[in-house]
């Protein structure tokens, strides 16, 4: 795991989009996998500056999101294709069909799961997924309990989910109990897992992530299977980790190759 302390969210989310850049600018055609919630809200607004300013473009790119409410019109406002809709995918200039979000109001949920699936392999597979952690560990909508070789399928939000996620429908009992999700193997095949988070409402799951055992009680903490997971924090998240002052110096003292800033 690579461990990045950045002073703020803001430079953090400036790093993460500079990381994307770089995969784009190697591969024009590269497949995104992309989170919604707070989180990723800097490094969406940066990647739309640096499409609106420095020509970044995602014309051959494709995106797949994590995971979406069961049961929401798209057109909700609470809807994670709404969200991402309103966040990113209107704001830069992705091929129309680009972007794929998991179908809250699919019929046959188990058949649109395999469909998801199978969607992502023919895409040629994921080559970096975006994701945030939820306070409970969570990874997407794996809430602790997931197995941590689950695929697409449905889940029922934990309560420490429902009320952190309350805010955005105004009332717990508006928070709808079922989500389709990426499974933790289905995340685990992406070819790099770029997590990010903030706060120090965060920072107990992060050291449960990095520094804890793994285990199904911490579905985040997966990733340290993972050969290339990218951890981008801001200090507050950061400020339970044993090894803080360790991975402050593996990123100063970086060889100029590896630098991604
Ligand atoms: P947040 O959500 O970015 O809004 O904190 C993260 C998550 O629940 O995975």
């Amino acid at each position: 795991m690579e461990v990045i302390i950045k002073k703020d969210r803001e430079s953090a989310g400036r790093l993460a989009a500079k990381i994307i850049a770089g995969l784009i600018n190697r591969n024009p055609a590269a497949v995104l996998g992309l989170a919604t919630g707070s989180t990723p809200l800097g490094l969406y607004n940066e990647l739309v500056r640096m499409h609106k300013e420095e020509s970044l473009s995602f014309r051959h790119v494709k995106t797949f999101n994590l995971d979406e409410y069961i049961g929401l019109d798209p057109a909700d406002p609470c809807s994670f294709y709404n969200e991402m809709h309103t966040n990113l995918l209107k704001r830069i200039d992705l091929a129309e069909g680009a972007a794929q979000i998991p179908d809250g109001r699919a019929k046959d949920i188990v058949a649109s799961c395999e469909a998801y699936e199978a969607a992502i392999k023919r895409a040629g597979g994921i080559d970096l997924q975006v994701l945030g952690i939820g306070h409970d560990g969570h990874l997407a909508f794996n809430e602790p309990g997931s197995s941590l070789s689950s695929r697409t399928r449905i889940k029922t939000l934990s309560k420490v989910t429902i009320k952190a996620n309350a805010r955005f429908f105004g009332s717990e009992e508006r928070v709808p109990k079922h989500v389709m999700t990426m499974g933790l193997g289905t995340i685990m095949e992406a070819r790099t897992c770029m997590m990010l988070a903030f706060g120090k409402d965060k920072a107990d799951a992060v050291a449960a992530t990095v520094e804890g055992p793994v285990s199904a009680s911490c579905p985040a903490s997966v990733l340290q299977f993972h050969q290339n997971a990218i951890i981008i924090l801001d200090e507050e998240a950061a400020s339970k980790l044993q090894r803080h002052d360790y991975y402050i110096d593996v990123y100063e003292d970086k060889p100029d190759w590896q630098r991604y800033e």
